[in-house]
């Protein structure tokens, strides 16, 4: 393969495009080339076909339930299922991606037996669903792994740590659409520019502050929360000049929004278990890990409130795991809770 010499390094990268930042190498991961980066500059195609979709829902008559349930028993909308269907459809043409495990699946999809498929995709395709009719931020979640053997793909192939993880990344469709990845190290954040149809390097190296004063959760629950999550809560809200409480509460119900906001501004994002579902209702393979990998990757922490997200074994595709992610501190705190103390 030919190599691809990168431009030399420029004052401002700020405006290339996300497929040049891709095809350089600029990612973090300038050894990769050819597979990998036709696999992630497959994800940019099928971000822009879905966003054009979610931009025109209102008018497209693809707003509403398709009358079906999906694996989780849930009622799926007709941009779940359209969306899920593009990412298959794109995934599935350059047969870099041996096959690919979604929300909207119970099993996982084998898209392509060529020797070079070299790699395993897990994604929510539509995450906020709730949200879609009501014209507030939705978005897609994706984590990549490595097929490291030479044999037919399985199963097993996607039930690896999220330290596996080989990129992860997330489009949130917002008052702008946006695509935030990682390959490991370093956060960027690409922004659409309808008007020409790219996405354009807006956010280069996005840091997460150490700590931050927002708090974000569904409290509609808190009935259910245990006691440590519970006396957490009292303490985020407690009043004390010095560690700036109360904090300010922000919860949008999509987690791809919840958890972008926090990347941005710093503060904490849970979805704990609780005493019906000691599990909590996030997906372990195509919600938590692809954010507990872009939170380490810039510099915060992701946790079950026990665990390290991206330590654990999964056993099962559609998996939950009790989900606590943001600043460094605040994910600090949490855990200080769950063990029983107060920070
Ligand atoms: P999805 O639309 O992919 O099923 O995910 C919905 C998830 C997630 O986006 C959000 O954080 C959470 O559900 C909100 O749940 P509650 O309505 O229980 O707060
Ligand atoms: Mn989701
Ligand atoms: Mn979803």
């Amino acid at each position: 393969m030919d190599t691809y010499e990168p431009a030399p390094n420029l004052e401002s990268r700020t405006g290339l495009t996300l497929e040049t930042y891709i095809l350089e190498g600029m990612l973090g991961r300038p050894e990769a080339r050819g597979y990998f980066t036709s696999l992630l500059s497959s994800l940019a195609l099928a971000a822009k076909l879905v966003t054009s979709r979610v931009r025109r829902a209102g008018l497209a008559n693809v707003l509403g339930y398709t009358g079906d349930e999906n694996v989780q028993g849930e009622k799926v909308q007709k941009l779940d299922r359209e969306a899920n269907e593009t990412l298959m459809r794109v995934l599935s043409r350059r047969g870099v991606c041996a096959a690919a495990a979604s929300e909207e699946e119970e099993e996982m999809r084998v898209l392509s037996t060529a020797p070079h498929a070299k790699y395993v995709m897990m994604f929510d395709p539509l995450d906020g669903s709730s949200n879609i009719d009501v014209n507030i931020s939705i978005g897609t979640i994706f984590g990549v792994l490595r097929k490291e053997h030479d044999g037919p793909v399985e199963e097993k192939d996607f039930l690896k740590p999220g330290t596996k993880l080989q990129a992860a990344g997330y489009v949130i469709y917002g008052s702008s659409t946006m695509f935030v990845i990682t390959t490991g190290d370093g956060v960027h954040g690409f922004t659409y520019d309808p008007t020409v149809g790219e996405f354009l390097l807006s956010h280069e190296n996005i840091r997460v502050p150490e700590r931050g004063t927002t708090y974000s959760i569904n409290e509609g629950n808190s009935s259910r929360w245990t006691d440590d999550v519970k006396r957490w809560n009292a303490w985020v809200k407690g009043d004390d000049k010095a560690t700036q409480r109360p904090y300010r509460q922000r919860y949008v119900g999509t987690l791809v929004a919840d958890a972008h906001r926090t990347l941005m501004r710093g503060g904490i994002f849970a979805y704990p278990g609780d005493v019906k579902a000691p599990e909590g209702k996030l997906r372990l393979l195509y919600e938590a890990n692809p954010f507990a990998f872009l939170f380490e990757a810039a510099g915060g922490a992701a946790s079950t409130g026990t665990e390290r997200i991206l330590d654990i074994v999964p056993t099962e595709l559609h998996q939950r795991v009790p989900l606590a992610l943001g600043s460094r501190g605040n994910v600090a705190d949490y855990e200080a809770f769950v063990r029983g103390e107060t920070p």
